[in-house]
This record gives C-alpha cells, structure tokens and sequence, in this order.
C-alpha cells in the first residue's frame, strides 16, 4: 500500500439506453408469414414499418401487394409507410423488432428453436442501441430468457437492461377466422423490466382495440400461450375419444355434447382433426419442458396420442361403412373434401387430412382429393391423392369423407351436387357437419360424430 496516495477505484458507469418513444417508434417485422404480415399491417395504421423475411419470392409477392398467407388485401399491404425487404441492414432503422418466425418440431417431435435463433443472430447483428426486441413465436417457458437473450446479447455485444430491452407477447391470432383479427383480440405483454412491459402496453395498445393483459413477466407470458393451445389439444381429445366411445355404442357425440351443454358448467367442444403448426405441436414444447422437469406429463401426452389417431378412426368408420367385408379399400374411388388443416384456412402445414388419405390410400382405395383454397406449396405425405381441381370432370365416387367445412363447400355443394357425384346409398363420412344430416341420410349412408 502506499500510504502517500489515496487509492481510487475506476467503475465504468455505463448510463442505460432510453426507450424509445412508443407514438413515432419504428416498428420492424422479421417473419412475414401468417402473423407477421396481419401485425404489420396494423402497425402501419400508426408507425412507419419494416417487413422482413428471408424468403425472397415471399418479398417479392407482399411489394406487389399479394399476401401468400391470405389474410391480408392489396390495399392493407399497399400504404406507403411499409417496406418489405430481405436486406438486413435495413433492420437498423428500427426502434422496435417484431420477431415472428416458426416454432415448429423436428424428427422426434423436438423443439426446433432453429429459425428463432437464426432470427435472434439477424436482428443481435443488425439492431440499434436502445432498441426493443419482441417475440411473438410460441415457445416454452424461459426460452426468451434463456436462449434468445444470450444470443442476441452474444452477437450484438451489448448488454440486455442497458443497450437494448426484450418483450414477450404471444400471437393469437387465428388463421380463418376472419371475424377476429390481429386488433380484435386482446393481447398478453410482457418485459423483463416493468418499464419494458409498460413501454409495449403503449405501443400495442394504439394497435390492439380489444385491450392488452400486462403479464407478470415473459416467463408467463410465454406459458400462456403454450398453455392456451394444449388446453384446445386437451379439451377435443376428450370429446374425439369420447366419438370414438360412443360411436361403437350407436350414439352420436353430438347429441351427447348437445345434451351435456345444457348444464351452466360445461364447456362445448367438437370432434375434429388437430393438425397445423400450433395446436398439434405447441404442447410437444411442453412435453419436451416437462421432460427437463423430470415430469411425465401425461395427460398432455395421452391428448397429442388421441388426436393423432383421430385420422385412423376416419379411414377405420369409412371402412366400416364400404367394405366392411373386406380387407381393405381396393378400387374404391374416395373423395376428400379439404386439404387444409382447418375450416376456412389455406394452410396444409402438418394437415391431418394427409393422414387419412394416407391411411385410405394405403388400404387400396384411389384417393380424390378437393380443395380450392388450399395452399399447395406444402403438400406433404397424402401419398396416392389425386388433387382435382373440379368436382364434376372425375366421374362418379364410391364414397366421400369430409374434414374441412370451408364456406366455400357449404356455397359450392349441396345435396343435389353430391348426388351427381356420388350414387344412392354411398357411404358419406362428415366429420364437420357440412352436409345437413337428416337430409344426406335420406339419401345416402350419412355419418356424422
Ligand atoms: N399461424 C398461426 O395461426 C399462429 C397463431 C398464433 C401463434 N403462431 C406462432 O407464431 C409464429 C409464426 O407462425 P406463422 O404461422 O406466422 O409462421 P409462417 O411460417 O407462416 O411464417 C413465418 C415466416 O418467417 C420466415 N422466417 C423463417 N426464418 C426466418 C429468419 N431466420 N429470419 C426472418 N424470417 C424468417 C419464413 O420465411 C416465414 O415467412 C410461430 O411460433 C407460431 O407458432 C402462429
């Protein structure tokens, strides 16, 4: 020690970055799919905002004002205070980063946290001090905290809380139901500060008319949403065991449903496929998480189970109802109505309609398969399916299953098309209830849950 001199110590105060100021802040989307694109468009109701995405043939569509998710019209995607761009640096600009990119599994049904590190190690490598970085994928607890934030601080060398701030706040959009849109649905945020969750209840609050829930932190906010979805996987796995139960009993799930909603507490559900990349594979998410935890899980696992053997007792009824004295489909020509994954929506993604054409195809019968607002471009297994673009060129079908009620049917196909295309008697298997079912018994073999 010299005793001469008083020691001093050098801290570095390093003054954190502000905020941005919510009412003029920059908004930039990085994933321009069926939430990036409806969220930026309502962002550009108030800020000036920038699209991007890494798929170029997708940019080139949205400048010329095509959405390729549909849920957005030339004139929304049009105003001038929107870009879209697949440069990077174009990211620099923004005060606040909308992080939307897919979520979805791999083999195995694993997480496949790639696209939203990708996208983390864009938007780390590209942003600005006192920027705010937001995801709206759907994830599991903590992997905002523990996977994005280390990457975003690790590539962009700031420090979160200080250069830059990080919000979680769910989508809950859904896709085909027009009625609800990205404004019309209240919205969940969150910060990992309190000034952080208050700033983006300003920001999504000029955006969202239907009111925003502040949640306590990211971590909640994230299990939300996750919790949200498996609740719905939970909830029509029961009611499509329950068809499954009652069916072989010669009882109609439906009337049963109709009778048990009578009572104050009950809560309606119907039977259906549960395809997509949210319901059916946001709670493998969960299982991976309980998996961590050293928890089972299994009333989330027996639900994934039961919905994925859904389509089975589709192609299993149509068996039954057509040759149930065979072995199997040989020759039978089977229309199916509806490749997408859900009533009224374009997207095929991980659509269980594949499965029970699979599962049709692969009891010989020749597979037709009808759908015109489906999207193509994911087409995936339906091995053997014959994709027609008309219903009155192919002759005429033995049989006939449903598993989508787009409106588009209900206007296209009513009992007197059915019965020029399929002949007395033929087993018509309507998982939806597209068809009225007092009138298709009439006529046809009807089964509906
Ligand atoms: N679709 C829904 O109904 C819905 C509803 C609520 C929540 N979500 C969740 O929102 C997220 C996005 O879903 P989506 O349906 O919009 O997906 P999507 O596949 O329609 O769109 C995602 C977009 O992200 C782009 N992308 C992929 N990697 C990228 C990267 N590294 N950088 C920039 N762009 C990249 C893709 O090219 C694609 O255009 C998912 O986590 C999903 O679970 C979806």
């Amino acid at each position: 020690m010299n005793l001469g001199v008083r020691e001093t110590q050098h801290f570095e105060v390093i003054e954190a970055a502000k905020l941005p100021n919510p009412q003029n802040a920059i908004v930039s989307v990085i994933g321009l799919g069926y939430v990036g694109v409806p969220l930026m468009v309502g962002f550009a109701e108030y800020a000036r905002t920038i699209g991007f995405d890494i798929d170029n043939d997708k940019i080139s569509k949205l400048q010329s004002g095509v959405d390729p998710s549909e849920q957005c019209s030339k004139d929304e995607l049009s105003k001038t205070n929107m870009e879209y761009t697949s440069n990077l640096a174009e990211l620099t600009e923004a005060d606040v980063l909308v992080v939307c990119v897919p979520t979805p599994v791999m083999q195995g049904n694993k997480p496949d946290y790639r696209p939203l590190l990708a996208a983390s190690k864009s938007v780390a490598q590209n942003m600005k001090r006192g920027c705010v970085v937001v995801y709206e994928s759907t994830v599991d607890p903590g992997t905002t905290e523990n996977k994005c934030i280390p990457v975003l601080e690790k590539e962009s060398g700031m420090r979160e809380g200080v250069d830059f701030y990080v919000g979680y706040s769910p989508e809950r959009v859904s896709p085909g139901e027009h009625a609800r849109r990205v404004t019309d649905i209240k919205k969940i945020v969150s910060g990992s500060s309190p000034e952080v969750a208050d700033f983006l209840e300003v920001l999504y609050g000029r955006v969202v008319k239907a009111g925003l829930f502040k949640a306590t932190s990211i971590k909640v906010a994230e299990a939300a949403k996750i919790l949200e979805n498996t609740q719905r996987d939970v909830n029509i796995a029961l009611i499509n065991e329950m068809m499954q139960l009652f069916d072989s009993m010669g009882i109609k799930v439906s009337d049963v449903v109709a009778a048990a909603g009578s009572k104050w507490n009950f809560h309606t559900y119907f039977p259906g496929l549960v395809g997509g990349h949210c319901i059916s594979v946001d709670p493998f998410f969960l299982l991976n998480a309980g998996r961590s935890h050293g928890l089972a899980m299994e009333m989330v696992a027996s639900a994934r189970a039961v919905n994925e053997r859904t389509a089975h007792f589709i192609s299993d009824k149509l068996h039954e109802m057509l040759a149930p004295e065979a072995h199997n489909l040989q020759g039978k020509r089977v229309l199916v109505l509806g490749r997408a994954f859900k009533d009224n929506c374009p997207d095929t993604r991980n659509s269980k309609s594949f499965a029970v054409i699979d599962s049709l195809w692969t009891r010989g019968a020749d597979v037709y398969s009808y759908d015109p607002i489906a999207d193509n471009s994911h087409f995936e297994g339906g091995r053997g399916a014959i994709v027609i673009d008309e219903l009155m060129e192919h002759g005429q079908f033995d049989a006939v299953v449903v598993t989508a009620k787009h409106d588009c049917f209900a206007e296209e196909i009513d009992l007197f098309k059915l019965a020029a295309i399929a002949p007395r008697g033929a087993p018509i298997v309507d998982l939806r209830k597209l068809f009225d079912g007092d009138a298709a018994s009439m006529h046809f073999n009807y089964w509906t849950p």
